[in-house]
Formats: structure tokens, C-alpha cells, sequence
């Protein structure tokens, strides 16, 4: 094994929120070659060619995702290579192997040993549970979107959602990561897809990416025009079966008067106020949204909650179902997450702020 020193990006301490922190508290810094001397048997040495840079990968630098990887760390949750180095008890990996890493075990979303592996570098370490073979026919900028984004989605639309074919899902921040992960994911349940966004392009896109309808609801100041009446239109009067919402804010006031009776509400997250919980790590949630209870009472909704990776924890028997369907769908080439956008890693601010700004479509992917 001959291989050249690397390059990480540090978090050097949490910003007041991402942006501050992108600009104050981040550098590219020179990365050794992890010496496999000083790693164990099971684990796995990965050259990073691709990771994925997340809403979670922001909302960490300052402190405002509620995992928190204590400052030095190393960005990115999710990451695709090819094996460089596999300990002696790893028999079934080989050197130049492709493979995908699970930011649950590995990673600053991980806890323990690999939490400092982050995918804004050169190189990873990771244990042999958490390194996957890249399904399919996907690239690597693909593979280190799979993930995070399905199983988001398939956490929300299935095991909360109970979405069923046949049904209609309104679904907020469509263009997003896991939002576009959950078009894909509803409409091969065979469900209708009503997506809604602020830009024509975007929405243009979203729809060659599979959705039935979509709604532009940013009014000509930027604020969320009422779109009622749109669904309304769109489902005959009789409003959706599902919400979807990863955007909150006005967005979700306006969607409890575009469901059917009985309907489940998704809260998946919150873009459009990502400022709920205090900036440099400080918790407390000061910024919460919050949902009239009137209209929830009188259309008989499920508000259901959707925190994967907390669910997760709480209920490990949720993982391996979800996990074994989504690289299934992949191998079939049933499910492809979507890039619009790829950096160098020297790059590494621009890329995350272009993800700030929305920027993108699906995945933002930066090449150590
Ligand atoms: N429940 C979970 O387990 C889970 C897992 C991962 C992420 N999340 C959360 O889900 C949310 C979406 O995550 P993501 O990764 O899909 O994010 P993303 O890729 O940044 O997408 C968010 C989308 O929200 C839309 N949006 C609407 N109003 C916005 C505003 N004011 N500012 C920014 N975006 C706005 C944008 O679409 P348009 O520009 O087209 O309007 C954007 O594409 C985040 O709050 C994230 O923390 C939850």
C-alpha cells in the first residue's frame, strides 16, 4: 500500500450557525495516510472519491443538529470509494472494492472510534459492519446519496406514513435530498405525487424526476402564497391522504387545509426555519414551529413525528428491512438518487453554500 498524504476539512469549533461557522470555524488541512498498523482486524481503509454534503453536515458546524461530534471533527456523514486496506479478519473486501460507508457507524453522526472519519477527506476508517458494496450500477457520486435519503424517506412515507398505492402524497421540499428520495420512493408504491417548490426550474425538474403535479407557492415577494385551492383543483376537492413535510414554517399551517379527513401528517423537518434550536451548539429549541391544534382536532389528523435515526436507536428492528429493501431497489436500478451539483474538496465552502442557498437538486457532492 503506497499512498499519497491526504486532505481533510475541520470544524474547528461551532459557528452561531452554518454559515458563520463555514466561513470562521472551518479549514482544509493536510491528512496522514491512517496507518493500518494502528488499526484492527475488522477495520476497513477507504479512499474517499465522493461524499455527499447534507443538510445534517451544515446544521453540525454549528451545533444546531441534535447529534453533536465535539468539535475538531471532520465533516461529512456519507461517503463512497474504493478500499485501500482491509484488516485480517476482513475475508470479503479486496483492494479497489467499491463501496459505500454507513454514517450510522461510522463518521460524525456515529458514536465511538470512527465518529473522527468524516467524508470531507482523503481517506476514512471504518469497521467492516459499516462498509457496503456499491449496488447496481451506481456511481459514487450516487452511492453517497443512497442512504441518508432513502431511508429517510421510507422511515416517513412507510413505516410512519403507512403510504399505500393509490394514495395521494403532497410532499414539501421535493428537490431536496431526502424530498426527491421520497418522489422516488412513493411513486414506486404506486401513490400520487403532488410536490411542491420555489422555482420553476427546479419544479421542472422534479417532475422529469417522477412527480404527478407540482405547485410553485413562492408568491412574487418570496413568501408562501396560499395553495389550497391548488390541491383542491388537483385532487377533485378531496385533498391528500399524506403531507410529506421536510420544509415547515408557513408551509405547514397552509398544508393542514390540503388533507383529507383522517389524514397522517409527516414532520420530517424543517428548512425554511432551520434556525429552531440555538447556534453554537447551545440546545434549547427557541425557534420551534408550531401547529394550530384546532385544525389538527377537526380534520382528525396523525401528526406523526419521523426522526430516523432516532427511531433507529430507539427500535433497532426498523433498520435492517428498511436497509435490505433500499439496496435491493438500487441493485434493480429502481431507485438512482439524483446530483446536480459536484466540487473539488478544496471547494468545500462553496459547495456547502450552495446547498445553504437550494442551489441544488438532490445530491451536493464534493470529490476529495
Ligand atoms: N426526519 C429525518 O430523519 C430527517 C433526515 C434527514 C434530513 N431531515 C430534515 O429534512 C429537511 C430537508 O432535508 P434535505 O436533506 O432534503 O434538505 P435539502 O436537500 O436542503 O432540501 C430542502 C428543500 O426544502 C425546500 N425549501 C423550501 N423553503 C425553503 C427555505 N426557506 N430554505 C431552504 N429550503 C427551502 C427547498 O426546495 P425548493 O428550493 O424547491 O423550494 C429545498 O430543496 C431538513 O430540515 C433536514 O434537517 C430529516
Amino acid at each position: 500500500m503506497d499512498l499519497p498524504e491526504g486532505r481533510r476539512v475541520v470544524v474547528a469549533e461551532y459557528g452561531a450557525d452554518p454559515m458563520h461557522a463555514i466561513a470562521e470555524h472551518t479549514s482544509i488541512e493536510p491528512m496522514p495516510v491512517p496507518d493500518p498498523s494502528a488499526l484492527g482486524p475488522r477495520d476497513v481503509l477507504v479512499e474517499i472519491r465522493s461524499a455527499a454534503v447534507g443538510w445534517v453536515d451544515l446544521l453540525m458546524t454549528s451545533g444546531q443538529y441534535q447529534h453533536m461530534p465535539e468539535p475538531p471533527y471532520t465533516p461529512g456523514l456519507e461517503y463512497a470509494g474504493t478500499v485501500a486496506w482491509a484488516g485480517a479478519e476482513v475475508a470479503d473486501l479486496r483492494a479497489g472494492d467499491r463501496v459505500l460507508v454507513d454514517g450510522f457507524s461510522a463518521g460524525p453522526r456515529s458514536h465511538g472510534a470512527y465518529r473522527r472519519y468524516g467524508g470531507f477527506a482523503t481517506y476514512g476508517v471504518a469497521p467492516r459492519e459499516a462498509v457496503i458494496a456499491i449496488p447496481g450500477e451506481l456511481s459514487f457520486d450516487e452511492a453517497c446519496n443512497l442512504l441518508g435519503n432513502y431511508e429517510t424517506a421510507y422511515h416517513c412515507l412507510f413505516a410512519r406514513g403507512q403510504l399505500r398505492g393509490g394514495e395521494t402524497v403532497l410532499i414539501h421540499g421535493a428537490s431536496g435530498s431526502t424530498g426527491l428520495a421520497a418522489v422516488h420512493l412513493a411513486k414506486l408504491a404506486g401513490a400520487t405525487v403532488i410536490a411542491t417548490g420555489r422555482s420553476e426550474a427546479k419544479l421542472a425538474a422534479v417532475a422529469a424526476q417522477g412527480a404527478d403535479h407540482t405547485i410553485h407557492i413562492a408568491g412574487p415577494d418570496g413568501a408562501t402564497r396560499p395553495f389550497r385551492d391548488d390541491i383542491k383543483a388537483i385532487t377533485g376537492g378531496a385533498g391528500v391522504d399524506v403531507v410529506y413535510d421536510g420544509v415547515g414554517g408557513e408551509i405547514s399551517v397552509e398544508s393542514l387545509r390540503c388533507v383529507k379527513f383522517g389524514a397522517r401528517f409527516l414532520i420530517v423537518g424543517w428548512a425554511a426555519t432551520p434556525f429552531v434550536a440555538r447556534g453554537r451548539g447551545q440546545r434549547g429549541a427557541p425557534n420551534a414551529n408550531q401547529l394550530p391544534t384546532n385544525l389538527i382536532m377537526m380534520k382528525g389528523l396523525s401528526v406523526l413525528g419521523c426522526p430516523t435515526a432516532i427511531s433507529t436507536v430507539e427500535d433497532p428492528a426498523l433498520r435492517p428491512p428498511r436497509l435490505a429493501q433500499i439496496l435491493a431497489w438500487a441493485e434493480a436500478g429502481k431507485i438512482r438518487p439524483h446530483v446536480s451539483h459536484t466540487f473539488p474538496l478544496a471547494d468545500y465552502r462553496e459547495a456547502m453554500r450552495a446547498k445553504w442557498r437550494g442551489d441544488v437538486l438532490g445530491g451536493c457532492v464534493l470529490h476529495p
